[in-house]
């Protein structure tokens, strides 16, 4: 991992200092309330430390996707009462980035005091990664924090140019999640694992590409899976399977087996001829015993429990991607026992556990076990990114 600054580098006292602290506000929300303050608690502990030395700290960060245009359903006025219930402090909205207002508000700021400025998205220049934009909000402050790795994929004005144009520093947030991803396939303790799983193939082909030639155990679940048995020449029945992908998921298995990666299928598996919570027609049965009208909808629990026995011998798990349909019961016995198992041995201190990704953490939340793990990342896109191998530029920014 290349070096890069952190607020251990700042000085004390930062009074009469301004930090423009790149968060990441996209949150989720149902009639105009935040229902999930997770990724505001992930940046309050920078916040409330710049705060803390003195700093005004001015908060920067896209929310949805407005294209270049204001959009009063995505101002980030919308989230300020959630943003100070998390912080339990009072928190100004500036409704600019850049100029005359911006200025005034933050000569209204006194040290320490916080303010959001309005999402980065409502200007085009934040998207091209105008240098001029860029220019134009760093002129506002003294000092760059980025502490949005989920945005870190995004080659944008407040995620890349910023960090070229102030000073640069990774938050604390940022740091914890390089630091966690650098122990999981960085420089990891082998022998490492992978568990990939979630529908489809198409949308994880380059993290599965990268991973056969870094991790000793690649663990494969979810409808993915089904692609590769029937690559395979298994008959998966109705199962959801991208058939059109078979020469593919073959050449994934060759490169696979040439870097000495072994690949773990369900031999043993949940079927049923309809989604439904405890159908009629659940059973459990050998992988090469599913009928034409019946759908593989989870891994087995022999299956499961010889998954374990690989994980019992890893030092080292990066997991990404539910094993099988575990939104609804009982398709979600699988994802549930092997992180039960990731969860325990990470408590023991034998396995180094990261995981991350959309579903995943709702998956690891539903088991209970979220806590254990060594580290859950928050980010969805960015996760993904970095599971390919390739460098994000929010990242790279701050390292030059
Ligand atoms: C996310 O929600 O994953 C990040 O905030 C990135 O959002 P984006 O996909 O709209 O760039």
């Amino acid at each position: 991992m290349s070096a890069f600054r952190t607020l251990d580098d700042l000085p004390e006292d930062l009074t009469g200092k301004v930090a423009l602290v790149r968060v990441d506000l996209n949150l989720p929300m149902s009639g105009g309330d935040v229902t999930d303050s997770t990724r505001i608690r992930a940046a309050a502990p920078t916040i409330l430390e710049l705060s803390g030395k003195g700093a005004k700290v001015l908060l920067l960060a896209h929310f949805g996707r407005p294209k270049g245009e204001r959009s009063s359903t995505l101002s980030l006025s919308m989230v300020i009462g959630a943003v100070e219930a998390v912080l339990e402090k009072e928190v100004m909205f500036i409704p600019e980035i850049a100029g005359p207002v911006a200025m005034q508000a933050i000569g209204i700021l006194r040290p320490g005091d916080i303010g959001v400025l309005e999402n980065t998205r409502f200007w085009k220049g934040e998207e091209a990664n105008d240098a001029d934009f860029a220019k134009g909000i760093a002129e506002l402050g003294d000092i760059f924090v980025n502490d949005a790795f989920s945005a870190a994929h995004r080659a944008h004005a407040t995620t890349f140019g910023l960090a070229k144009a102030l000073p640069a520093y990774a938050g604390r947030s940022m740091q914890a999640e390089l630091e966690a991803l650098d122990k999981a396939l960085g420089t990891p303790e082998k022998p490492v694992a992978a568990v990939v799983g979630g529908a489809k193939v198409s949308s994880k082909l380059d993290v599965l590409k990268h991973l056969v030639g870094q991790v000793d155990h690649l663990i494969i679940g979810g409808g993915m899976a089904n692609t590769f048995l029937a690559a395979k020449g298994v008959d998966v029945g109705k199962s959801l399977c991208e058939h059109e992908l078979a020469d593919t998921a073959n050449a994934i298995l060759a490169t696979a087996e040439a870097a000495g990666c072994t690949v773990h299928l369900p031999y043993e598996v949940v079927v049923s001829k309809e989604f439904a919570a405890n159908p009629a027609s659940l059973r459990t049965c050998n992988v090469h015993e599913v009928a034409v009208d019946e759908m593989i909808l989870d891994a087995g629990p022999a299956a499961v429990e010889a998954l374990s026995d690989v994980l019992k011998t890893c030092r080292t798990l990066v997991w990404n991607g539910p094993m099988g349909a575990f939104e609804m019961e009982p398709f979600d016995a699988a994802t549930v026992t092997l992180a039960k198992t990731a969860a325990a041995l990470t408590s023991e201190g034998s396995l180094v556990s990261v995981a991350g990704g959309g579903d995943t953490v709702a998956a690891l939340n539903h088991a209970g076990v979220a806590a254990q793990f060594s580290y859950i990342s928050t980010a969805g896109g960015a996760f993904l990114e970095w599971m390919e191998g390739k460098e994000l530029p929010g990242v790279a920014a701050l390292s030059a």
